[in-house]
Parts: C-alpha cells; sequence; structure tokens
C-alpha cells in the first residue's frame, strides 16, 4: 500500500534534518583540551625574539623581565659584541645587560622593527630611543640570535653607539669638531664629514623621509628634463616640446 504523502513529506524532512544535522556534529568537535602545562611555549623562534625585547628590554619591572629572560634565554648564552666583550655566559651575565641600562636610561624602548628567520637563527633590526639631561637619542642596531632548545644560545649585536653617545651629549661629534680632518677616511668610517644630524629618524619613518626625499628628487629631474626639452620652434617662435 503506497504511502501518502503527508508521511513522506515527514519522513522526508526528518531524513534531511537528520542528513544536516549528522555532519555538523561531525564538523565541529571540540578543540582538543590544551595540554596540562601552566603557560603554552611559543609557537616560533620569531616570537620568542619579540617576547624577548617586550618582556625583557623594555619591561621596567625587573623581576618580571628576569622571569621572562629565565623563559627565553639559554644557561649556556654568548653575548657576541666586541663593543662589549662579555666572556660570562648565561642568563645572569644577559639581565646584567638589561639592568645595567635600565639603571643609566629609565626611559630607554627598543622597537623591533623586522625579524628575519633561517634555519635555527633570528636577526632582529632595531631602533632605539633613550633620552639624558633632556636629550633624547634614536640610533639603529642588529641582533642575530642562534636559537638551541627553544632558547637563546648565541647572540651577535652590533648597534650605533657612537650616534648614541653623541646625541646624548656624552661625546663631541668627531666630524664636527674637526678631530678628523682626513676627510675620504671620515667619509667612509662615518658615512658623513657633516654635522651630526640633529633629527635621527630609524624604522619606518626613515624609509618614509627616504621615499619623500626621492619623489622630490624625480619630481625635480621631470621638471629640469621638461625644461631642458623645450625648445623653440623657429617657425612658430612657440616654446615646443621637443
Ligand atoms: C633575577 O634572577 C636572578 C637569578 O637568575 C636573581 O639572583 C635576582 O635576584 C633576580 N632579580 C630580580 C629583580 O628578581
Ligand atoms: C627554532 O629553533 C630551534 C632550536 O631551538 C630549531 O631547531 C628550529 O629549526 C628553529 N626554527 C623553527 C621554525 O622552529
Amino acid at each position: 500500500m503506497p504511502v501518502p504523502p503527508p508521511l513522506v513529506a515527514v519522513l522526508a524532512s526528518v531524513a534531511t534534518a537528520l542528513a544536516l544535522r549528522a555532519p555538523r556534529a561531525r564538523v565541529a568537535p571540540r578543540p582538543p583540551a590544551p595540554s596540562s602545562s601552566p603557560r603554552a611555549p611559543p609557537r616560533s623562534n620569531k616570537s620568542i625574539v619579540r617576547r624577548l625585547y617586550r618582556e625583557v628590554w623594555n619591561n621596567a619591572d625587573l623581576a618580571s623581565a628576569n622571569a621572562s629572560a629565565e623563559r627565553y634565554v639559554s644557561d649556556d648564552h654568548v653575548l657576541i659584541d666586541p663593543s662589549n666583550p662579555t666572556p660570562e655566559p648565561g642568563v645572569e651575565a644577559y639581565m646584567q645587560h638589561v639592568r645595567g641600562n635600565r639603571e643609566a636610561l629609565p626611559d630607554y624602548v627598543i622597537a623591533v622593527d623586522n625579524v628575519i628567520e633561517e634555519g635555527d637563527k633570528c636577526v632582529a633590526q632595531l631602533s632605539f630611543t633613550a633620552s639624558l639631561n633632556e636629550r633624547t637619542a634614536r640610533w639603529t642596531g642588529t641582533c642575530v640570535m642562534e636559537f638551541e632548545n627553544g632558547a637563546i644560545v648565541k647572540s651577535w649585536v652590533n648597534t650605533d653607539a657612537m650616534s648614541a653617545m653623541i646625541q646624548l651629549g656624552l661625546m663631541t661629534d668627531l666630524v664636527h669638531t674637526g678631530s678628523l680632518n682626513s676627510r675620504p677616511v671620515t667619509h667612509a668610517l662615518m658615512g658623513r664629514d657633516e654635522p651630526h644630524p640633529e633629527t635621527v629618524l630609524t624604522g619606518k619613518e626613515w624609509l618614509q623621509y627616504f621615499e619623500e626625499v626621492h619623489e622630490s628628487w624625480e619630481r625635480r629631474s621631470i621638471d629640469s628634463e621638461s625644461a631642458r626639452s623645450l625648445r623653440t620652434d623657429k617657425k612658430s617662435g612657440l616654446q615646443v616640446v621637443i
């Protein structure tokens, strides 16, 4: 005996509802419960680098900076910094630098402009700001960090300490005072033979400034090109673009 249409419709709708519900139940599983460790480890070496500067170097709370350094810096850490030759390895030696900087320059801030990662190394492009006796300095630096077992085991650091010293008034500008008088050598070593710039731009601001200057140069060269190519047409006596 044929099933009357209303029942077919009911069965069909029940089937549809089941069909819809079944996959929905399958595709929405609960995410796995977080591991029992209270603090999940940082995901990548790059993220450790960013956390290092935020939580260790830029942290005025030294106890919390200490705790973060213990997490991100290896007990075997070696600093390779020609202007800061500390042969002592480990987190405590690392924190001595951090504390030393914070005590000398309390508003010291390091901005991480970029982090590049390859293999077990990360490179951070850094911009520094600090002030002393109402002078503010901005300078740049680079740090290459090598990772082992999820912690930084070596740091190769280069910062433009000379520029920082000049800006903070701690040393006179050798170029400005004329103490360096071999022009090609001065230019090669200092990148300039004019007085130290009063406004130092770092990171994105420098790139923006560079672009603006470059654009204005381009505009000028287009203007001068078009000026050069304007000629007087002998027949009409009009200025025409050749
Ligand atoms: C930082 O940790 C070291 C041990 O690594 C400890 O001697 C020092 O007292 C700590 N400093 C602070 C401010 O917690
Ligand atoms: C991160 O560092 C570890 C060493 O701690 C290294 O084995 C690994 O290749 C590095 N890179 C990534 C993407 O994990």
